[in-house]
């Protein structure tokens, strides 16, 4: 076979698999909601008013493979699975080593000093495959939520400050965040002019880029903050595809 035959150019967008942390309530669960076709695997409450198709609560990481594994082998016509959140998943994948190793918290798992944590990985790593074969062979794209958290960050000016990124543990946060093509924050803008603060109600955004305050990435080239809306998402990864795509630029 020549170089030439297996030699592949231009760009190859594959369904998205993105990240979409945020403070409690600003609207995670509803940008997932809104996006193509989605079916939810429910892993917290807080599903009750939000329209959509969802399998059961999963209680165990068992519940969340096999609804993975019903999207992988049945027949159906979603587009984009959503899992969550990942912060109660977490804790289901804490049990299941604390279960292996017959203690009961993590910490304690293979002697303590923390080790349990190493061995959570392989377990995230599973479910990471499960999806991405959903996104392999059945053309569907991702969507997990997490909640946030301060964390202390290191400059490289030997500086710290506290900035938000996932309400997961380091080790687990890093995986998600490289397997993932985009995170977002979804936050509130700040508004500090008094006269506005009055009237306006804050806009809820979603910012797609790392910067001092937050951890976020994108592989689209998108700006920095967009309002929190699937559309917008929507339009991006569009454009990434066709670059010829027309419509409203939802930045303006
Ligand atoms: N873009 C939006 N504009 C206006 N209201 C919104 C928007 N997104 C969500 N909301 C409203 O905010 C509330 C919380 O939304 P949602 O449940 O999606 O948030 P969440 O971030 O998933 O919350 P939780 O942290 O509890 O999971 C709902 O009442 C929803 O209707
Ligand atoms: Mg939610």
């Amino acid at each position: 076979m020549t170089l030439s035959s297996r030699v592949q150019s231009g760009r190859l967008i594959k369904p998205r698999r993105a990240l979409m942390y945020g403070v409690q309530g600003v609207g995670k669960s509803s940008f997932a909601a809104s996006s193509d076709r989605p079916i939810f695997i429910p892993i917290e409450d807080g599903l009750a008013n939000i329209d959509c198709d969802r399998f059961p609560l999963a209680r165990s990481t068992k519940d969340l493979m096999d609804a993975v594994a019903a999207l992988y082998s049945e027949q159906h016509e979603y587009r984009t699975v959503v899992v969550d959140s990942l912060d109660w998943l977490e804790r289901m994948i804490w049990d299941d080593v604390s279960a292996e190793f017959g203690v009961k918290y993590l910490e304690k798992a293979d002697g303590g000093y923390g080790k349990g944590y190493s061995y959570t990985i392989p377990r995230w790593r599973t479910i990471l495959e499960g999806l991405d074969a959903l996104r392999e062979h059945r053309n569907m794209s991702v969507i997990l939520t997490a909640h946030a958290r301060a964390e202390k960050f290191q400059t490289p000016e030997n500086t710290a400050h506290d900035r938000f990124a996932p309400r997961l543990h380091k080790l687990a946060s890093a995986l998600v965040q490289e397997w993932t093509d985009e995170v977002f924050f979804a936050t509130y803008t700040a508004i500090t002019d008094p006269a506005r603060v009055k009237t306006d109600a804050p806009q809820r955004v979603m910012r797609t880029c790392e910067g001092p305050t937050h951890v976020a990435k994108n592989r689209l080239g998108m700006p920095p903050e967009l309002p929190l809306d699937w559309v917008a998402y929507d339009y991006y990864t569009k454009l990434a595809t066709q670059p010829q795509t027309e419509g409203a630029n939802p930045d303006g």
